[in-house]
Parts: structure tokens; sequence; C-alpha cells
């Protein structure tokens, strides 16, 4: 693969469409449909156009319920993601392709087979977000219904993917079919088959793909504990972080950088790729019109009390919206209110303080708070397009982040202000491409080539679990 010469600290955007979530504007008439191929062929067309890396789709396993209905705050439907992004491939050619899958519901040796499928039919331009989903009412739904708790499920998770990683490796670089002949592939070298003994499956597989253009499919990560942070340093290439305030992203910089170092990897092989909304406009003050627009749009009252009663756990239809935060703290166990919801016990109780003292430092009634909120995984920039430039050329400088994801608050003509004002001004600053460095995934996103081969890993030991950075 032929990498052109870059100038330092490029930022990279890629565009992310969630599973589920209350950041999009489905009720404006241009929205469109969330299960029609048409709004994301033009939503996706208009990021290559904009050189951007990644077009990314969210997962939920599950559609969330709240009050014993379909969550208000989600998307209901979204065909699923690998099959979506493999009919993408045929109308794009060279934003990359990236499908959030969980370890904990599927199979390696089948998931190995249909990224590997993405990957050789897209021309090298496929990646894995790996999440592991973690609440019982997801797992309800499958066959292992939620039977991981947290250690394990990163334990399984990291042996799902060496598994995964072994077996793409498995034919030789030199073996990428020219034809369709077993003699043409192998040249007498037929892969040997991986093997994998432990806790939760054996398996004995014999790769049936050669590998793709980038060698395997580039590796991204979500998760945001401990165990998670240390997975990503050991095993991902990239990290979808939630940390997007730019001292937030320093901190968690450092935080992965010294997790990498100690995996035994450089730093720059884990790039950082936060969450992030733009709302942009030629003025600042019709950009904050629009935010003040998107943020109604986004949240009514009703909607505002639902968001906040999946973290508490419980019916707040007696408090006012337009009045404080509820004083007192969210049940501990899981609650049959949101059922779906990630938030729940000790990590909702420590949220939902924070927030609680937060609103009150900066006098915020529910509404307010929740409309603060909505849309944001990560860092929210609101502004006129060039100050926002300015702020992200800050960024690109402090290398604190690789580039972002973004979560368009309008389906498919969101992202026309970020590709048509954003990225030239970004690129009269000398912070963003000018075009696609190559034709593969792992190219435009600046990462080397694996080494070869993965090693092995088990998914009996959880004591290296235990070492805190
Ligand atoms: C920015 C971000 C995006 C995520 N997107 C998804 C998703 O689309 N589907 C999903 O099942 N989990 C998603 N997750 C959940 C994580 O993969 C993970 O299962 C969860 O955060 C629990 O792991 P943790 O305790 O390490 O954070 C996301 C997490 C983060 C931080």
């Amino acid at each position: 693969m032929s990498t052109r010469n870059q100038p330092k600290n490029l930022l990279r955007l890629g565009v992310f469409f969630q599973g589920v979530n209350s950041g999009t504007v489905w009720k404006t008439p241009e929205a469109g449909s969330q299960t029609d191929f048409e709004s994301f062929r033009r939503l996706i067309q208009t990021a290559e156009r904009g050189i951007f890396s990644a077009f990314f789709l969210g997962e939920g396993l599950r559609l969330r319920e709240h009050l014993g209905q379909i969550h208000d705050l989600d998307v209901a439907g979204r065909p699923d993601a690998q099959t979506l992004l493999a009919a993408l491939a045929a109308v794009t050619n060279r934003i990359g392709l990236v499908a959030t899958q969980n370890t904990t519901y599927n199979d390696p040796a089948d998931m190995a087979h249909r990224l590997a499928s993405l990957d050789l039919i897209s021309g090298g331009r496929a990646a894995w977000n790996i999440v592991t989903t973690d609440n019982a009412w997801t797992g309800a739904n499958f066959r292992r219904g939620g039977y991981l708790d947290h250690a394990d499920r990163y334990t399984h998770a990291e042996a799902f993917v060496a598994t995964a990683k072994r077996i793409w490796d498995s034919w030789g670089r030199e073996d990428i079919a020219a034809n369709g002949s077993q003699s043409a592939w192998f040249a007498g070298n037929a892969p040997k088959p991986v093997e994998h003994t432990g806790k939760h499956y054996n398996i004995s597989y014999t790769s049936r793909l050669p590998r793709s253009a980038q060698i395997r499919p580039v590796l991204f990560q979500a998760g945001d504990s401990a165990e998670g942070r240390d997975f990503a340093a050991r095993q991902a290439d990239v990290i979808f972080s939630a940390h997007g305030g730019l001292e937030a992203a320093k901190v968690f910089r450092a935080d992965i950088t010294a997790r990498t170092l100690k995996a035994g990897r450089p730093a720059s092989a884990v790039k950082i790729m936060p969450g992030s909304e733009f709302i942009l406009a030629a003025t600042e003050s019709e950009a904050e019109e629009k935010h003040r627009w998107v943020r109604e749009q986004q949240i009514g009252p009703q909607q505002a009390l639902a968001y906040l009663e999946q973290f508490w756990g419980e019916s707040l239809a007696g408090l006012d919206p337009e009045g404080p935060l509820p004083d007192f703290d969210p049940k501990i166990s899981e609650s049959d209110v949101t059922r779906g919801s990630g938030f729940q016990g000790a990590k909702a109780v420590e949220l939902t303080r924070s927030w609680r003292e937060s609103a009150k430092d900066q006098g915020l009634n529910i509404l307010e708070f929740v409309r603060g909120k909505s849309g944001r995984v990560g860092g929210s920039f609101v502004g006129s397009y060039a100050r926002v430039a300015d702020t992200l050329e800050r960024y690109a400088e402090s290398g604190a982040v690789d580039g972002f994801n973004i979560t368009p608050w309008l389906i498919p003509s969101g992202l026309d202000d970020i590709v048509n004002h954003l990225v030239p001004e970004l690129q009269e600053r000398g912070v963003y491409p000018t075009h696609y460095a190559g034709d593969t995934l792992r190219e435009n996103l600046g990462l080397e080539d694996p080494t070869d081969v993965a090693p092995a890993v088990t998914d009996e030991d959880n004591t290296r679990y235990e070492v805190a950075v």
C-alpha cells in the first residue's frame, strides 16, 4: 500500500448514524426515513464529497422500552449494519464502512467471515466497531440471554477479537486471490485451521476468504470503563470516545497513551475520534438561533422527563419540566421503567448526582438541562464556520484527538454545512486532508499495516485485567 506524505496532526471526520438516539430530528419533513436506503445513500455520498474517512453505523439490538412502550427518544428500526454497508459500498469508492457489532451475542468465525466479506467487496474499506452491550434486557433477545458480567464480557470479547484476527491472518499476504482456482490461491500452502478452546466456545475453523487490500478490517472500540480502555489499547486501531471537550480529550489521550505503551504498542497505533455534533452557520448569531431550534425539536417537556426517567428508574410524571432536577437518588437495581438502558445501578447514582450539582450551579431547569445534554456523545460545536474551524485547529495542534465522529442532527442534509463550509476552512488551515490518501480505510486513517500474525488470547484468565493504569 502506498501512503502519500501528509502533514502532521490532520483531523479526520467520520459520520455516525446511531442505532438509537435522540440526536437526530426525524420529525421535519425533509428527514425522510431511517429505513429507506435513499437516506443513507445521500448522507454517505455527501460525506465522501467532504473526504470523510468513515461512515459509521451504531447498533441497537433491542428497541428500548419506556413505561411499557417503545422509547420515544429512539429511532425505531434501522436495517442491519453489515447489510446496509454492503449496499453502500456499491455507491461509494473511498469512504470507510464501519459496522458496530457486539461480541456477546455473535460467534467469532461467523463474524470474521462476514466482516472479511465486506472488506473484500469494498476494496479494503471495512471496519468493525467492537461493542459488548451491557444490559440483560438486550441479552434476553438472544440465546445467551444477559449471561456475562462486566469483567467477563471483556475477557470474552478479547478472546473473540483475537480469534477473528487469527482467522483473518491465516491466509498469507501473497494469497490475495487473483482468481478462484485453488492452485492460484494457495500455491501449496493451504490455510491451517484456527483453534480456540475457552470458557465460552471451542472452535476449529479454516478461513474461507483471503485477505483484503487493507490486510484485515480496521477495529474500532467504544467502551469507556477501565477494562474497555485496556482492551482498546491491546486490540483496537481507533477509539470512538465520549470525551470531546478539549480538556477532557487531553486527559483521555494521556490515559490511552499510557495503556497503549503498557500493552507494548506505539502510542500512534490507537487513534481517537470522539463523538460530536456540529451546528453551524455563517454568523455566530445565526448558529445560536439554529442551536435553539434544534434543541427544541429534539426535546420537548415530556421527552425531557422521559430522558431523566431512564436514569432515575422510576416515573417522574409528577415533576415540573421547568423545575429543578429530582433531589433524590435513582434506584440502584435494574428498573422496569426503561428497559435496555445501559445506565443502571451505581453508575446512574454517580452520574445523576453530578448532573444535579451541575444543573444547580448553572441555574438550569429540567428542560434546559436535558436540552443541553441532548444530541451529544462527546463534543458539541456551535458557531460560525470560521470560529469553529479555529477551535478545531486548536484541537489539531494539541494532538488530543485524531478527528471526530459526527452525529448529524438532520438526515440527510445535516452534513451539507460541514462539507460545504467547514471542510474548506479546515483545509485552508492545513488541518484536514485535501484528498484521500489511498484506497483503503487503513491508509485514509493514517494507520500502519497490522503486523503478522495476531497472537491467541485465552478467555479463561481474568487476572491480567486487574492491572490499573
Ligand atoms: C461513544 C460510544 C458509542 C457506543 N455505541 C454503541 C452502539 O452503537 N451499540 C452498542 O451496543 N453499544 C454501544 N456503546 C456501548 C459500548 O460498546 C459498551 O458496551 C458500553 O459502553 C459498556 O462498556 P464500558 O463499561 O466499557 O463502557 C457505545 C459506547 C460509547 C462510549
